[in-house]
């Protein structure tokens, strides 16, 4: 292992992780997590009856917002039942003119009190992630979520959560066009790819989110219950930082 890789590995917390680590094994499928999930179990609540519509808005449609429209917009969102249970829509925090979009699954009990997405120990995990290839959030980095409020008993979102979510993020791409989006955890890779993704088969490949480069990885919070799993992440960040050095050349 090279010195300047060891000091990588370090700032992600990683080193022994790397140098211990068993010959790979066959990854089992469908591996994201959430932060809430990888805690919480794989519980899924009952579907949630989707609540009305607060009053139609004098806004712009979402296809026309710019941030501000959109921030507000999200924030008075009651287009499902996580709006009853949230103490605050968090859209996402970063750098408008990012060449890096990192997507997680939705807020957790932090992020939810505190308005930011990844601020709890997967963000970071998160954030020495970013280290490690060079980044730091809000620096050339945008973050945001699948869903934009948190999950009660931090359970995965269901479907129909995504879906009624997934325009806020679509805007959000629109209005960043990042060069590459990164999935962290499956389902953000599901909302984005909109298939039946898993973890252990999408990574290592280089998706297209509506020409815009995605690869998929794993989530910090299932690296977290998982370090085994670390050194494939570090793989997937080797990927992540050659494919952003190949769409910068183009
Ligand atoms: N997990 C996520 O997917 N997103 C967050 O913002 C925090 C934890």
């Amino acid at each position: 292992m090279k010195p300047d890789r060891d000091l990588i590995l370090r700032e992600m917390g990683l080193g022994p992780v790397w140098r211990l680590r068993a010959p790979a094994a066959a990854v089992p499928a469908g591996q994201g997590a959430s932060a809430t999930t990888a805690d919480a179990g794989q519980a899924q609540a009952s579907a949630p009856a989707v609540v009305p519509a607060a009053a139609p808005s004098a806004l712009a449609p979402l296809a026309a917002m710019a941030w501000d429209e959109l921030a507000a917009t999200v924030a008075a969102c009651r287009q499902c039942r996580l709006c009853e249970v949230r103490k605050q829509a968090v859209l996402g925090v970063g750098d408008r003119n990012a060449d890096w979009l990192f997507v997680g699954e939705g807020p957790g009990a932090e992020e939810d009190a505190r308005g930011e997405p990844f601020v709890g120990q997967a963000g970071k995990l998160l954030d020495n992630m970013l280290a490690a290839i060079g980044l730091r959030r809000g620096e050339d980095v945008y973050i945001a979520n699948a869903v934009k409020c948190r999950p009660p008993e931090n359970r995965t979102p269901t479907p129909e959560e995504t879906a009624l979510c997934r325009p806020y993020l679509e805007r959000q791409i629109e209005l960043l066009r990042p060069r590459l989006i990164v999935a962290l955890g499956r389902p953000a890779a599901q909302t984005l790819l909109q298939d039946d993704v898993k973890i252990g088969a999408a990574r290592g490949k280089l998706h297209d989110y509506r020409g815009i480069p995605l690869i998929v990885s794993y989530h910090p919070a299932y690296l977290l219950r998982t370090p085994q799993d670390k050194a494939r992440a570090w793989e997937d960040l080797c990927f992540m930082r050659r494919t952003m050095r190949t769409q910068k050349d183009r």
